[in-house]
């Protein structure tokens, strides 16, 4: 029995297996995400619990997608429903539902939520993003950047805008997948400096740029997400907007990156912000392969979790 929390807490050699086991099933299915179920049904039988405290489109329903396909039954159950944070503590959930479910997935906001649930659950707890990590969407991005591009060891990665939860995966990732990674941005809106000091420790190349010009020269992948994340106040958008808006990633900013960069973003977006359209539906962009690929990652995620 395996949890998958976050990347730099699974074996580089796992997170290997995990994408060449989502390669695998991807082409089983001839380029067909949506339609019939997989030949294998190593889910039959199995039913997986999605919890979400946060709104999701692509998580909940790449998650609901997977288990079907792959022949198991879900239950989705959210924040405001269960008794979770209304008195009953979360180890005792988590023994609860170990009773009921083969599998929890759970997008919660704080982290210890998802610690304490991994804890006492004698099932697979599977981290759907928190305040602090997103790791499924990296899984996906890494998958995404392989299949067009191959290997991603020894590439230049640039994260342009706020260091916030998905950037905390990616400088997770950089170690496990062997990239640079450099992070362009306001220094208000910096990554955490226990997750970049543990990146640099385990032997990750981080750079820290704030023109973002510099920054993206020589990139092979620039990546950016919303300026206001699920978990901040609207009453910080503004000063935060402002802060952010040199790292729009733009044509003009594009155009210092390698001529064959790709762009992602994780969605969803709020276009002319974070990015323009022309360069979300551009050459650059692999936005909807990036939400494809969330599918076939976590379903090979879910199979390493219960060993199948
Ligand atoms: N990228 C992502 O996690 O999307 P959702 O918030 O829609 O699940």
């Amino acid at each position: 029995m395996k949890h998958f929390l976050d990347i730099h807490k699974t074996e580089a050699d796992s997170l290997r297996d995990i994408i060449g086991q989502a390669h695998e099933m991807k082409n089983a299915r001839g380029g067909k995400p949506r339609g019939a179920p997989d030949d294998e049904q190593p889910l039959s039988g199995r039913m997986v619990a999605l919890i979400f405290e946060k709104p999701s489109t692509r998580t909940r329903a790449s998650f609901d997608v997977g288990v079907r396909q792959m022949g198991g039954a879900t239950m989705l159950l959210t924040g405001a429903e269960m008794q979770l944070g209304h008195g009953e503590t979360i180890a005792d959930t988590a023994r609860v539902m170990s009773r009921y479910v083969d599998m929890i997935m759970i997008r919660t906001f704080e982290e210890s939520v998802l610690l304490e649930m991994a804890e006492h659950s004698d099932v697979p707890v599977i981290n759907g993003l928190t305040n602090r990590s997103h790791p499924c969407q990296i899984m996906a991005d890494m998958m995404t950047y392989e299949e067009h591009r191959g290997s991603i060891a020894g590439r230049k990665v640039v994260w342009s805008g706020d260091g916030n939860n998905v950037c905390a995966s990616y400088l997770h990732a950089a170690s496990q997948f062997g990239f640079d990674l450099t992070f362009t941005g306001p220094s208000q809106l910096d990554p955490d400096e226990n997750v970049v000091g543990a990146a640099r420790r385990s032997g990750a190349n981080i750079v820290i740029e704030r023109d973002p010009e510099k920054a993206v020269r020589g990139a092979d992948l620039i990546v950016t997400d919303t300026w206001l994340s699920m978990h901040d106040s609207m009453s910080t958008r503004e000063g935060r907007h402002n802060l952010l808006r040199p790292y729009q990633v733009n044509k003009h900013l594009m155009s210092f990156a390698n001529p064959d960069a790709l762009f992602m973003h994780c969605l969803p977006a709020h276009r002319g912000e974070e990015a323009t359209s022309d360069i979300m539906d551009g050459p650059h962009s692999v936005i909807f392969d990036e939400a494809e690929n969330r599918l076939h990652c976590q379903k090979a995620i879910m199979r390493w979790c219960m060993g199948l």
